[in-house]
């Protein structure tokens, strides 16, 4: 069965919800909270150790009802149930949307083509447990016979930001293993890498699924070329594993078939984080670990798929989104961890939320006229309240946020824990209520200001507040915990999708741009600059003068 194709504009809902946003768009939420004294516990969702408090929006419960009444409008319940038993959603590629089997539990059956393929990722998952463990007690040893002491994930997009962020999200729990990144196609990052590497004891992975990637490929060749310089060519195969759907690219580049780690065409890059794209995560935060970060996964796509649509956190986040993004007409949305080991979690948000949504045709063929995925964008409190936090206050724009916090710090630091969580709380409270006219007369005045000065700053003081923010408050930063934030978002983009009647999991949009770099490649290589508009030239013929 097809993904429904409903346009969500043609929907009742959607026409209620566009007469609704004029009756909402002037109150403030002060007066709302006001109003409802139950309104917070009303709209928080608690689910094992996440607490979710989203009353701090520009929504009543008629909101909350008529972006319900969306959801099942445009059959999100059908779209749900087909995306988890491996339909082929991802309708422009014929594939499956699978990632959520890679941590389903293993008596699950989800068949593609006819076949289950749950014994399939078993076999992968046994094979990173002894691999790493392997790597890990130093019993798998380099062509010199010394342990390995490093890690280095060579991958780009899917095949480096999940990996990334979850390593230093999840520091505390790293072994002796040191991990290292090299990702851009810019020599300067592959060698500033390599400068702090011994050949003896690194251990390299290339991570691409399509085993095709300029930057991968040039920076794994690179990388090979230096190994070469201290080793032999049968030394490849002691330090050279691969990850990818193309197991014949794999070993023409010199890896051994068995050091190839295979994964599928029904794992998307951005989702891939949870199949052997994670070998660098298993590595270094140790397999139980990694199996942790499925488990909590895997929880939460449970709860997904079986709590009812009001009190499911993926549903409430994507649709409290899209009335933001549809009715009021916001273009970007902050996402503000207040840990610093989350500093690459917006990061690793903006390719999975903005690969997936960031689309204007819909699932008829039609060009979109309504607004589809937002910006996002982000860094951790409290370093974000000293950078962009002015503008998200005072600003003109309208920037809706997610504040997302652990209760309990790792290193049990209270003292800095406590200052940190009054931030989180605090910044959300501010958001909410501004700060009113007589407050900052009041202010002013006990400053001992004259009637003058007070008048010409008050002004500037006073913010309306109004500015609506979601909390996910967790218990602890775990791998289980992390696994599940993970998934929620990669949930809520889902449903986004659906409702917006696109598709989330093709990206053709990136590939114009790598054609392009081919030919302009070729440009510069040959001395020869045809079929180029003016400015394109001159940035040529200026590169060529200079180098
Ligand atoms: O940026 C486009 C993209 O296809 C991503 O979706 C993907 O994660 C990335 O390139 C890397 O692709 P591969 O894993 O095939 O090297």
């Amino acid at each position: 069965m097809a993904l429904p194709k409903i346009d969500p504009t043609s929907t009742v809902a959607w026409k209620k919800l566009q007469e609704h946003f004029q009756s909402i768009n002037g109150i403030h939420m002060e007066d709302l909270f006001a109003q409802d004294a139950e309104r917070a516990n009303k709209m928080t969702i608690q689910w094992e150790d996440f607490y979710v408090d989203y009353s701090k929006n520009r929504i009543t419960e008629e909101t909350l009802n008529l972006l319900l009444e969306l959801a099942q409008e445009t059959k999100l319940k059908k779209a749900i149930e087909s995306y988890f038993s491996g339909e082929a959603i991802n309708e422009t590629e014929n594939r499956a949307v699978l990632h959520t089997a890679l941590r389903a539990k293993e008596d699950t059956n989800i068949s593609v083509d006819g076949k289950n393929i749950i014994p399939k990722i078993s076999e992968v998952k046994n094979k990173i447990e002894n691999f790493t463990n392997q790597i890990v007690n130093g019993s798998k040893k380099g062509f010199s016979g010394k342990a390995f002491t490093d890690v280095v994930n060579i991958g780009i997009g899917g095949s480096d930001l999940g990996p990334s962020m979850v390593v230093s999200s999840l520091e505390f729990y790293k072994n002796h293993l040191k991990s290292h990144f090299v990702s851009n196609i810019d020599g300067d990052h592959v060698n500033e890498v390599i400068k702090k590497l011994d050949p003896e004891t690194t251990l390299f992975i290339v991570v691409s699924k399509t085993f095709s990637t300029q930057e991968t490929l040039t920076n794994a060749e690179t990388i090979k070329s230096w190994f070469l310089q201290s080793a032999k060519a049968e030394d490849i195969s002691k330090h050279f594993v691969a990850v990818s759907t193309n197991i014949e690219k794999a070993r023409e580049f010199g890896i051994n078939e068995n050091n190839i780690f295979p994964i599928w065409n029904w794992v998307g890059g951005r989702f891939s984080l949870w199949s052997a794209v994670g070998l660098s995560i298993s590595l270094t935060i140790g397999y139980r670990n990694f199996s942790k970060l499925l488990l909590g996964a895997n929880k939460m796509d449970s709860h997904f798929k079986t709590a009812a649509f009001e009190k499911n956190m993926p549903v409430v986040l994507a649709l409290i989104s899209i009335w933001y993004n549809n009715f009021f007409k916001t273009e970007t949305e902050a996402i503000i961890p207040y840990s610093q080991y989350l500093n690459r979690f917006s990061t690793y948000l903006q390719q999975s939320i903005m690969e997936s949504n960031g689309k204007s045709i819909d699932r008829n063929g039609n060009t979109i006229n309504y607004q589809t995925g937002s910006v996002v964008w982000g860094q951790p409190g409290t370093n974000s309240q000293h950078a962009f936090f002015q503008l998200m206050h005072q600003g003109t724009k309208l920037i809706p946020a997610d504040f997302i916090g652990f209760a309990e710090s790792l290193h049990e630091n209270k003292e800095h824990q406590d200052k940190l969580i009054s931030n989180f709380i605090a910044q959300t409270e501010a958001l909410l209520k501004g700060k009113s006219k007589e407050d900052v007369l009041k202010e002013l005045k006990e400053q001992k200001l004259s009637a003058e000065e007070i008048n010409k700053l008050l002004p500037y003081k006073v913010f309306e507040g109004n500015k609506p923010t979601n909390t996910i408050f967790i218990k602890k930063l775990t791998p289980e915990s992390l696994g599940k934030l993970i998934s929620l978002y990669e949930h809520k983009i889902f449903v986004q999708g659906i409702i917006w009647n696109i598709f989330s999991f093709d990206q053709f949009g990136v590939e114009l741009g790598k054609k392009l770099a081919g030919n302009i490649l070729k440009d510069i290589k040959n001395n020869t600059f045809n079929n180029h508009d003016v400015s394109t030239l001159n940035l040529l013929h200026y590169y060529k003068n200079l180098t």
